[in-house]
């Protein structure tokens, strides 16, 4: 890999990436300002990540609004793969996925692929994946997610409704495109080979259109089935992409659960994530105060300012004096984390305790196999 490159497929994320290189290379399109004020204006509200870029890449969004407006609803999907605690990278399409049903007042499916996780990773049981699905399954519902209207599926729970949907996919779906997408070799163990089949069966759940927001590195999967659908008699599932979030430890690979340092779960206490920001959060500062107040900071480099941006400041008043400040060399490395820590704790704190009331509310969330 050369120093100007990156590499972005649903198992590693890797390097500094340039996200419109990324869009020409998946072949998605740009959310254009059009495309972002007509959402604004079909859901009677605007959402900061899409005024931010944070959600910055789509397929047939436009599809969806033509329908939507003409009173045909579509239904909401997204998911997760069980390897670990959830992260706040996670959060990311789960809360613009909680706002879009709010708004657009639709159905919700999230997926734990339990399966995918055993098979991708080397080190983790059945076990393990499962007791990582009902942790990540905590998270999902502690966002406010309506009960009536949102389905948790579990694959090893749910195979037999997902099944009959999957080999109709995975018929269509031939070894040298998951090869050619995916970088398969004769090494790859057969699970992961069928496994797009399964992360599409959601997608065709409901006799209607399905919208997914998701991290763009999950978007090879859809490809393969916006492919296939017609060939299945079925709508292509619409996509919207958000950017991955940056590592703490600086720009270059997304936060990935497994890297302890560089990765604040949802399950940290305070003083955990106080020590991680401070010791591990990639400072665009000087390397001393005097310089600092001098020089200024570099925002759009600094983790700490990009985590605010992403995810813990939505009010953009406030963002704009932190990057004046920041930059004008007023507001310090330190004192800019520091507002991070409180934002960080602030929303950990409220979480948390949803989190645990997730707990009792669990079983009504659970796709039940008809
Ligand atoms: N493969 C995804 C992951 O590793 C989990 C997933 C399943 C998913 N279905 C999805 C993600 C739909 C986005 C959209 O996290």
């Amino acid at each position: 890999m050369s120093a100007d490159d990156f590499i972005v497929t649903p198992w590693h994320v890797e390097g500094d990436i340039d996200y419109d290189k990324l869009v020409k290379r998946f072949g998605t399109e740009k959310i254009s300002s059009v495309l972002s004020e007509r959402i604004k204006k079909v859901a009677g509200e605007d959402h900061f990540m899409l005024r931010r870029g944070i959600f910055f890449s789509h397929r047939e969004m436009n599809r969806i609004l033509d329908d939507y407006e003409k009173g045909n609803k579509f239904f909401l999907y997204t998911g997760r793969g069980p390897s670990g605690h959830t992260h706040i990278g996670h959060l990311i399409p789960w809360v613009f996925a909680k706002w879009l049903q709010e708004k657009f007042d639709v159905n919700m499916y999230f997926q734990l692929t339990d399966d995918e996780k055993f098979y991708a990773k080397p080190n983790l049981t059945l076990e393990d994946t499962s007791k990582f699905a009902y942790e990540n399954a905590l998270d999902f519902i502690a966002l406010g997610f309506k009960p009536e209207k949102t389905k948790i599926i579990i694959n090893t729970r749910n195979i037999q409704t997902l099944y009959p949907i999957a080999a109709q996919v995975a018929k269509k779906i031939n070894f040298s495109n998951t090869k050619a997408t995916f970088g398969f070799t004769n090494e790859t163990n057969i699970g992961m080979i069928f496994y797009t089949a399964l992360q599409s069966a959601p997608c065709f759940i409901e006799d209607k259109p399905v919208l997914i927001p998701l991290g763009v590195d999950q978007d090879p999967h859809f490809r393969l089935t916006r492919d296939i659908a017609p060939k299945i008699g079925k709508p292509k599932p619409a996509l919207i992409h958000n950017i991955m979030i940056p590592s703490l430890e600086g720009p270059g690979g997304k936060m990935s659960a497994s890297d302890e340092n560089g990765t604040v779960y949802t399950t940290d206490a305070p003083n955990i994530v106080k020590k991680k920001i401070n010791k591990y959060a990639f400072s665009g500062g000087q390397p001393d105060i005097e310089e600092h107040r001098k020089l200024g900071g570099n925002p759009d480099i600094d983790v700490s300012f990009q985590y605010l941006r992403i995810f813990f400041e939505p009010d953009d008043n406030k963002l704009k004096s932190i990057y004046e400040d920041y930059k004008s060399g007023k507001l310090l490395s330190g004192e800019l984390k520091a507002i991070l820590i409180e934002k960080i704790n602030d929303f950990l704190a409220v979480h948390q305790e949803k989190r645990e009331k997730a707990k009792s509310q669990i079983d009504q969330f659970l796709f039940e196999n008809k």
